[in-house]
């Protein structure tokens, strides 16, 4: 979301107004309640004579009573993000809108910094940690962050729904928001989303509910922004206004997995849906999208909110059916769109029930979203899990910083390392380092997107003060800034770097070059940094090493070549605590092990495909090329999954189940497939949905440390279909694991796969069918990857 001009004038507005009232949003206590018996004593009611503060009822009756106690008015003036309040009812006003996609961050207007609590604790931006693969490190964040928030709320600092995360698959590299991801792979995404969704939410005890509409949350969470949103300004297209045309076997098979994840195996309080278009309908008016897949389909257990704004880009953007404000609010209520992010939904909705575009009770069905979810994070009867003990000491402890570090150590990414530079051991006496580039000295910009406003984190570990604890440093940033507009300081950098006995350039991009409403044009460094770097190397004598900062994959061929450059260091936005991350990994305190989770993609890629172009295959007759690693077949920078460790490892698969063999139901059909060869086979395939597949396909992958240090290592799985079938991936990651292997040792780590979740492919028409015949295992990434094959086979009775 983007907070444009008017709605921060509205909000100011907003808290004046709220200043003056009797209640205002901040001013609750940590122990605040709505079914306070001796706030409704003071309101001379009888609080034993509401329903709906009875804990002996479920929260749905309890819902029910309270909303059957408004009028309509009092109703629509919950529907936006600043929800009023119901004063008779001792319902406070409540602001919905907070954020905390790597950190509690002050971005959205119900939370805010102030002396008791400066900063949160800055995590690394989304597509580094991501980078990790370590699924326990994703949701330990989770638990931090929701940690820090309800301390902040107990303080009445932040609120208890936070619009995070973003799970948007990156299809383009040209995206300003790849930062804010996890990444091109659906299945990845769809991981990160789980763990880190029930980092933030789960109250331990009650992470699986046979009544989720009861299971109480630390804090909401939400997945956004639904679905297929991934341009924001890319030559005069804007989210406000793209139409982005989708097949349905993409859908399914990529833009919406990773919510079905989300909502499915995270059960999430909520889901965003986006700006723009899917197939010519604003995505926040679609019901089949939000009423038919997210609630009924997926069942969310939780709220549909807008993206902020959304209704007014219906009418003013998208001039959707040239709707007027009161026709557009009414078809996002039918749409099954519960919360309004803006003014839309309070300055409409009653003229929208009046007129006749939407029933009153789709509005009541709303509210029951909305204050079952409040219900469930303990806003009417009290915190759930002891949390009101957390306070000010809890936020920016010192293993809070801790893990924030080391989230970007396991997150980086060891791109060349050409006779093993790195770790950087120089001889004896004091080092001396040259340290350039406009990162160098980085702060805010290892922070990203919707991180701290004021840019006042609680700390910051800046790159050039770590690579100091190491040697002696000499500075110059050879750029004014990453934009790098001329060469005026390279002079002084190439000199710098000729007296030291090693180089660091930190160079790379920031939020200028890739953001929200940002796109980039190329996947160039911007200006002069390849000169800056060029320049250096020429002149070097001693290891030159390359650090970069960026979301998005850039083309960095000339330093591939580059025999100077001896290594490369990826180290996404690594957060607050970058510094001393980037320095653990160059000095060989930490073994990387990261991995891109992103393909890293040619320049010349941008000019075969606009970015506003949704296909994932390619389509040969136009030379598109297609994208991500599962159909992208041409040359790459770096692959999906790439990256090194200072040792080495050697893969073997010691079993897999083989073959696997289904019982077909007793009228199960056999389903036909489109072969290149036109062939026709007996039982080519069946439908999932149809399958009972409750076997498990077991892998035992080898591992064997051969090299001579310990490390971590991420072992990937990727299933490759039956040869021959038109419109397959080239290949699909299925499983993930991060493991410690000390040196010359071996682990067996151990993969239970599902034939139809996981080998199973989308055919054009969406359908998923799971082929018979030889499917391909990988393990692995790049050249040492090892295969094996295993046969599907249907029984039928
Ligand atoms: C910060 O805000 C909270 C909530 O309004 C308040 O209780 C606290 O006193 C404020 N701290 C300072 C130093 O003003
Ligand atoms: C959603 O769909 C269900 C089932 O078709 C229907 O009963 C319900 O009224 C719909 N909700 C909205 C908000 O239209
Ligand atoms: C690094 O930047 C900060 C401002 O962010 C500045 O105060 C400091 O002097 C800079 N350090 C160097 C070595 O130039
Ligand atoms: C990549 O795919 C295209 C189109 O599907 C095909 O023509 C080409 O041979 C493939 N290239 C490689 C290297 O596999
Ligand atoms: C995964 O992350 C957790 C939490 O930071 C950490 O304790 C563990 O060592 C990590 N696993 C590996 C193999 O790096």
């Amino acid at each position: 979301m983007y907070q444009s001009q008017t709605m921060v004038a509205l909000q100011v507005g907003f808290a004046l107004l709220f200043l003056l009232s009797t209640y205002n949003y901040f001013g609750v206590e940590a122990e605040f309640m709505v079914c306070d018996s001796t706030a409704f004593q003071q309101m001379k009611i009888e609080m034993g004579s509401l329903r709906f503060c009875d804990k002996n009822l479920p929260y749905e009756v309890r819902a029910k009573d309270l909303i059957d106690r408004m009028t309509l008015e009092e109703k629509v003036a919950q529907l936006g993000d600043k929800a009023m309040g119901v004063q008779r009812l001792n319902l406070p006003g409540y602001e919905w809108w907070s954020e905390a996609l790597h950190g509690v961050s002050d971005v959205g207007p119900g939370t805010r910094f102030n002396q008791t609590v400066p900063a949160a604790t800055s995590f690394p931006t989304v597509i580094l940690t991501t980078s990790s693969f370590n699924e326990t490190l994703w949701k330990t964040i989770g638990e931090v962050v929701s940690d820090e928030a309800r301390a902040m709320y107990n303080l009445g600092l932040a609120g208890l729904t936070f619009w995070s995360p973003t799970i948007n698959v990156a299809r383009d590299p040209r995206w300003g928001r790849i930062t804010e991801t996890p990444g091109e792979d659906p299945f990845v995404v769809g991981s990160y989303a789980v763990n880190y969704v029930r980092g933030l939410q789960d109250v331990k005890g009650f992470e699986i509910s046979r009544t989720p509409n009861s299971r109480p949350l630390k804090v909401g969470a939400c997945c956004k922004h639904f679905a297929a949103y991934d341009v924001d300004n890319w030559k005069g297209t804007d989210r406000y206004h793209f139409d982005a045309q989708v097949t349905a076997r993409d859908m399914i098979e990529t833009f919406i997995e990773p919510f079905r994840m989300c909502v499915k195996d995270g059960d999430v309080a909520s889901v965003m849906c986006s700006y723009n278009r899917v197939n010519g309908i604003p995505v926040c008016a679609d019901p089949e999208l939000l009423n038919g897949t997210i609630r009924q389909h997926w069942n969310l257990n939780g709220y549909i909110v807008a993206d902020c704004d959304s209704v007014e880009v219906m009418v003013n953007g998208h001039k959707f059916l040239n709707d007027t404000p009161v026709e557009a609010v009414g078809q996002a209520l039918n749409a099954g769109m519960d919360l309004d992010c803006g003014k839309y939904y309070p300055n409409y909705a009653t003229s929208a029930v009046k007129q006749g575009k939407v029933k009153e009770s789709e509005i009541d069905e709303s509210l029951k979203n909305l204050f079952i979810v409040l219900m469930r994070l303990g806003w009417f009867d009290g915190s759930p899990g002891g949390y009101s003990g957390l306070g000010k000491n809890d936020v920016c402890s010192p293993a809070h910083l801790e893990l924030s570090a080391e989230a970007a150590r396991q997150g980086i990414v060891l791109l060349k390392n050409d006779k093993n530079t790195l770790p950087l051991i120089i001889g004896t006496g004091k080092p001396k380092f040259a340290v350039v580039g406009p990162h160098a000295n980085a702060s805010v910009a290892m922070i990203g997107n919707y991180a701290l406003k004021s840019g006042v984190a609680c700390h910051y570990s800046i790159p050039i003060d770590e690579i100091a604890e190491n040697g002696d440093v000499v500075y110059a940033a050879g750029c004014q800034n990453v934009k790098c507009p001329n060469s005026d300081g390279i002079g002084q950098a190439v000199q710098v770097s000729k007296q030291a006995d090693a180089t660091f350039i930190f160079v790379g991009l920031d939020l200028s070059i890739e953001a929200e409403s940002l796109d980039r044009n190329d996947l160039n460094f911007p200006g002069f940094q390849k000169s800056l770097i060029t320049q250096i190397s020429e002149a070097a004598t001693k290891p030159v090493i390359v650090v970069i900062f960026s979301a998005g994959g850039i083309d960095i061929s000339f330093l591939q070549q580059d025999p100077k450059v001896q290594a490369i260091v990826w180290a996404g936005y690594p957060g607050a605590e970058g510094g001393r991350a980037i320095a653990d990994v160059i000095f060989g305190k930490y073994n990387p092990a990261g991995r891109l989770p992103i393909t890293w993609y040619p320049a010349s890629y941008v000019n075969q495909l606009p970015m506003t172009s949704m296909p994932l295959r390619p389509i040969p007759e136009s030379n598109y090329p297609g994208r991500t690693y599962k159909f992208y077949n041409g040359s790459t920078i770096y692959p999906f999954g790439y990256g090194l460790s200072y040792t080495t490892f050697k893969y073997a698969i010691r079993s897999t189940t083989n073959p696997v063999m289904l019982n077909l139901g007793q009228f199960q059909q056999c389903k036909p497939l489109q072969f290149l060869d036109g062939r026709k086979t007996d039982c080519p395939a069946i439908l999932v949905d149809e399958t009972h597949c409750t076997q498990l396909v077991m892998v035992k992958a080898m591992v064997t440390n051969t090299g001579k240090s310990d490390g971590p290592l991420v072992v990937f799985v990727y299933s490759v279909p039956p040869s021959g079938i038109v419109g397959t991936p080239i290949k699909r990651l299925v499983g993930f694991k991060r493991v410690f292997v000390a040196a010359g040792t071996s682990q067996v780590v151990l993969f239970k796969l599902n034939a139809c979740r996981d080998f199973n492919i989308v055919t054009d028409d969406a359908y998923e069918l799971l082929p018979s015949g030889q499917h391909t295992i990988i393990v692995g990434n790049g050249d040492d990857a090892v295969s094996t094959q295993i046969t599907i086979g249907f029984n039928h009775n």
